[in-house]
């Protein structure tokens, strides 16, 4: 059997099947389903993995500056039949070669932090760790899509430590605001509603929102710089109060 070769029916032989024909193409099937489920192992590590490097980094900004930069983490592991379809859009077969070298997207980690500059400090802080490797960056916030998106997207490879062989593992990171994510989950909810009539109208409206929550999320961010900076002026009493507070802080 082609070892390499993931679709879950093979071609079922030909002509008068023996009972011996009928297990051998039944042990394939299996093999190729447990070779699936193996590529899958791999990805959903890579989430976990992820996941607990974003919430270490909540954590210690946390205890260091008492404030958390990340407001929820959202993960998924694309479906089998994501998968099958992405495939065939690229007209691909579905075989482990071409699953490892074409989709990045299998283990997708979504990052929603409060405030704008939050993102790049948290991007960059991960990226800067040993064991990640960065695969490409594409800021749609520098650069938004013509369409109002707005994210921090980084494709990444990180090592996952198994028994007897590390495996690297590719990885799609989405970081963006409270408000961006806001905007891109009702976008795609109504992207896939069919028969809008004004599409264009309708198209034009929301890339005016995205506009109008892009400034939004900057003013924030300079709401919260003032009042950082006026937390320079604290008397004795307040700092260590504020150092007091610390030690209320749930290291989970
Ligand atoms: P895909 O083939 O869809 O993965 O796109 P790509 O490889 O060109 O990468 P891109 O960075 O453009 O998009 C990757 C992912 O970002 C998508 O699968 C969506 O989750 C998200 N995304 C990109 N553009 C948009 C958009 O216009 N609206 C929304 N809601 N999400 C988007
Ligand atoms: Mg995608």
């Amino acid at each position: 059997m082609d070892n390499n070769n993931l679709a879950l029916l093979g071609p079922i032989p030909e002509g008068n099947l023996t009972q011996d024909m009928l297990l051998e193409h039944a042990k394939n099937m299996l093999d190729s389903m447990l070779d699936f489920k193996e590529l899958l192992l791999g990805y959903n590590c890579a989430i976990k993995e992820i996941k607990t490097k974003f919430d270490v980094l909540n954590t210690e900004f946390e205890v260091r500056y008492r404030r958390n930069p990340i407001s929820s983490i959202h993960t998924r592991l694309k479906s089998q039949t994501s998968i099958m379809e992405k495939l065939g859009r690229l007209g691909l077969e579905m075989t482990r070669d071409n699953i490892e070298q074409n989709l990045h997207d299998i283990a997708g980690i979504r990052v929603i932090c409060s405030y704008v500059d939050d993102i790049y400090s948290i991007a960059d802080a991960f990226i800067r760790q040993a064991d990640i490797t960065l695969i490409s960056r594409k800021d749609y916030i520098k650069n938004p899509k013509p369409n109002g998106y707005r994210s921090l997207h980084l494709i990444v490879s990180v090592p996952i430590f198994f028994s007897n062989e590390v495996k690297n593992v590719h990885a799609e990171i989405q970081i963006r605001t409270i408000a961006m994510d806001f905007w891109a989950s009702l976008e795609h909810q109504i992207k896939y509603k069919q028969n809008v009539r004004n599409a264009a109208d309708i198209a034009e409206q929301l890339r005016k929102c995205a506009e109008v929550i892009a400034a939004t999320d900057n003013m924030m961010k300079n709401i919260r710089t003032k009042i950082d900076s006026e937390r320079g002026e604290q008397s004795e009493e307040e700092i260590i109060f504020e150092k007091l507070k610390k030690f209320d802080i749930n290291l989970g």
